[in-house]
């Protein structure tokens, strides 16, 4: 490990007002994606899919860092260019999912733990030699009743914990996803409780794991009411409670926190970190950066259907949502945004 390169890296992936783009739907998510839209579920199909999106003109003037999964790391354009050099061109540096997945946690009906932890030294070793230059691990925390349990809390805290450090030692930054699902009906309230202890116990384990905190980027969920709530705050209240549950549990040694959007709504995503950043950005420790997947492609998924013909219009929507989450990051995004086509880089 080079700590220095570590850090480096980290603060590279959170500087200048960009964020993440997560690409690394698993192959059963991905299909699931495609099935909703009727584009057939295809290796060929995911490699089309994929090239649409990092042939993006621009891209990189919003996108710091881009996170793919393992059959994406290994396939290339149509032109034979491996997908790893494409985004590397374009001033992005390559990551990589490396769990396996959330699978039932033994005991703990309705609850999950994440996989990939066996073999994943050598895994590590490999992504590395192909480029990449940080990894991602998605733990799962469900809500409801009686759940989150302190067995699925500290079993998925020590796993990402775990997974932290082999990164670390393998030179790669890593990106720790604790998620606390939206899916529910539970209150704003519920959601800050799990979450806050959920950080508390994640950071205590990468603490007792030794993983340097200058090295890594935290990827949380925001603190939000359950999508079936029948109260949903203002964007103002989520900003609020978000930001005071993560000054409450993150330590300022982090040089960022970039959020995973978690099924809201595209605009919703770029309002609430619009908001927090607004209202909070020049009393904070860390950055607040954006590592979406559906709150970035899924505009441009549903233009693209799996017909190259649009991949015109898909790419634009996705250089839109893209530069709407660089101008929310300055607290400078405005709905506005949504019905002007004011940034229109590809094909302009
Ligand atoms: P969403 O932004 O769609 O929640 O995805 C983020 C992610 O990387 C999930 O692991």
């Amino acid at each position: 490990m080079n700590p220095q390169q570590l850090r480096d890296t980290a603060t590279t992936l959170v500087a200048g007002d960009k964020g993440l783009l997560a690409m690394d739907e698993s192959n059963p998510t991905c299909n699931r994606r495609f099935a909703k839209l009727g584009i057939p579920q295809t290796e060929e199909m995911r490699r089309a899919y994929r090239e649409m999106i990092v042939t993006t003109p621009g891209l990189g003037e919003s996108i710091s860092g881009a996170i793919l999964f393992d059959e994406t790391i290994r396939q290339q354009k149509k032109d034979g260019t491996p997908f790893v050099k494409a985004i590397a061109d374009m001033g992005i540096i390559p990551g990589i999912k490396v769990d396996t997945g959330a699978k039932d946690l033994a005991g703990h009906p309705g609850e999950k733990i994440t996989e990939g932890l066996d073999g994943l030294r050598d895994r590590l070793a490999e992504y590395s030699q192909m480029g990449a230059r940080f990894a991602k691990w998605r733990a799962v925390i469900v809500v409801g009743d009686g759940i989150p349990s302190r067995a699925s809390i500290e079993a998925n805290a020590q796993a990402l914990a775990r997974y932290a450090a082999l990164c670390q030692e393998a030179g790669l930054v890593p990106v720790v996803e604790p998620e606390v699902l939206m899916d529910g009906d539970h209150n704003l309230e519920r959601c800050r409780e799990a979450t806050e202890e959920v950080l508390r116990t994640v950071f205590d384990q990468l603490y007792t794991q030794r993983v340097m905190l200058e090295g890594m980027i935290l990827k949380p969920n925001m603190v939000l009411p359950g999508l079936t709530c029948p109260k949903q705050e203002t964007v103002d209240e989520v900003a609020d409670a978000t930001v005071r549950c993560l000054l409450r549990s993150v330590p300022a040694a982090v040089p960022g926190i970039a959020f995973l959007s978690g099924g809201q709504s595209a605009e919703l995503a770029s309002a609430r970190l619009n908001a927090m950043n607004v209202r909070f950005k020049s009393r904070l420790p860390w950055a607040l950066a954006f590592s979406f997947a559906r709150a970035i492609q899924q505009p441009a998924l549903e233009i693209w259907q799996g017909d190259d013909t649009h991949a015109l219009p898909a790419q634009r929507a996705l250089y839109h949502r893209a530069s709407c989450n660089r101008a929310a990051r300055r607290g400078e995004y405005s709905a506005a945004m949504e019905n002007t086509p004011q940034f229109a880089r590809p094909g302009a």
